[in-house]
């Protein structure tokens, strides 16, 4: 968050600094009075008798001073509010005019991205991974199917919770092109620190023809072994969980597979997407990620590899 990509991100982080040197400015005040307070103390010495006077003795200056810190820091905590209040006006002030609108949907533990601009028919489905086009703003719609999420990109926009049975949104644009790491932000459970999410910022090209891509359903696997490896997805337990789209596969409690080959990441930034890591995942879940609701598979080596060889194609 140090590192701003994009308006919003600058924002928070203005304000950020704004907190973050008054803050230290206080502590060192604090640090500074405690210090004197220290090095002037009356000291006293061994067989010196106690003295009880300054119980009664009536103190004018430190009741002063007193006084005068409780103003100071009030006025300073007021600032603060209206700082904030400021941060958040121009937060919701960003123009969405031709916004991209993305439902992201939080799950136990990986996220789902619906695109919804556009005809029916051109809505599509994916998963951990969310393109965005450079300069252009976002729209996200926020959900949550299970338990209460929390999206936070750093360099791109401030936190915003998904609550089961409610709707929010966050709306952010990014600046420059780059990846951009997300993360679940508020405890859902065993794997909370493994529910990452991955947001591109593509050039407004590049952004198109991915869209153009993702709307396409599965491409034909060509050989032998990626066919059986589709009739393996098939007739195995993955179809009951995942979608192919343009298969008969149409399960919708895992991420849609559709275009799996083309992310970065599996299991929500658990693993990177490699054919040996996309082998280990299926044969044991549990192994990289304990808790996940994905069951292990057991295949044989050569159904293993034709499953991984079908997944491949799944650009
Ligand atoms: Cu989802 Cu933490």
């Amino acid at each position: 968050m140090l590192e701003p990509a994009g308006p919003q991100a600058q924002l928070i982080l203005q304000l950020w600094h704004v907190i973050a040197w008054t803050c230290t400015g206080v502590f060192a005040a604090i640090l500074g009075v405690l210090a004197w307070v220290l090095w002037r103390a009356p000291r006293s010495r061994e067989g010196d008798t106690a003295d009880m006077a300054s119980a009664e003795r009536p103190e004018p200056g430190p009741r002063r001073s007193v006084g005068a810190a409780v103003v100071v820091s009030v006025l300073l905590l007021l600032a603060l509010v209206v700082a904030s209040v400021f941060t958040d006006r121009a937060l919701a002030r960003m123009s969405l005019v031709d916004a991209v609108n993305i439902e992201i949907t939080g799950h136990q533990w990986w996220w789902s991205a619906r695109y919804v601009n556009g005809p029916a028919d051109a809505t599509f489905t994916t998963a951990n991974e969310v393109h965005i086009p450079v300069g252009r703003p976002v729209l996200m719609t926020l959900k949550a199917e299970d338990v209460i999420h929390s999206l936070w990109v750093p360099r791109l926009a401030g936190k915003k919770d998904l609550i089961p049975g409610r709707t929010a949104s966050l709306q952010l644009r990014a600046d420059e092109p780059g990846v951009y790491q997300g993360r679940c932000a508020e405890f859902c459970g065993l794997e909370h620190a493994f529910m990452g999410l991955l947001v591109v910022a593509d050039p407004p090209a590049q952004y198109e023809a991915w869209v153009a891509a993702q709307r396409q359903g599965a491409v034909e696997p060509a050989g032998a072994q990626a066919v059986r490896g589709r009739e393996l997805f098939q007739t195995q337990s993955c179809a009951l969980c995942h979608a192919v789209q343009g298969t008969s596969a149409g399960g919708q409690h895992g991420p849609d597979l559709t275009h799996v080959a083309g992310r970065r990441e599996l299991a929500a930034g658990t693993l990177p997407n490699t054919p040996a890591h996309l082998a280990a995942w299926i044969s044991d879940p549990q192994k990289h990620k304990p808790g996940t609701n994905m069951p292990a598979t057991p295949l044989s080596q050569d159904d293993l590899s034709a499953l991984v060889a079908y997944l491949g194609t799944l650009k």
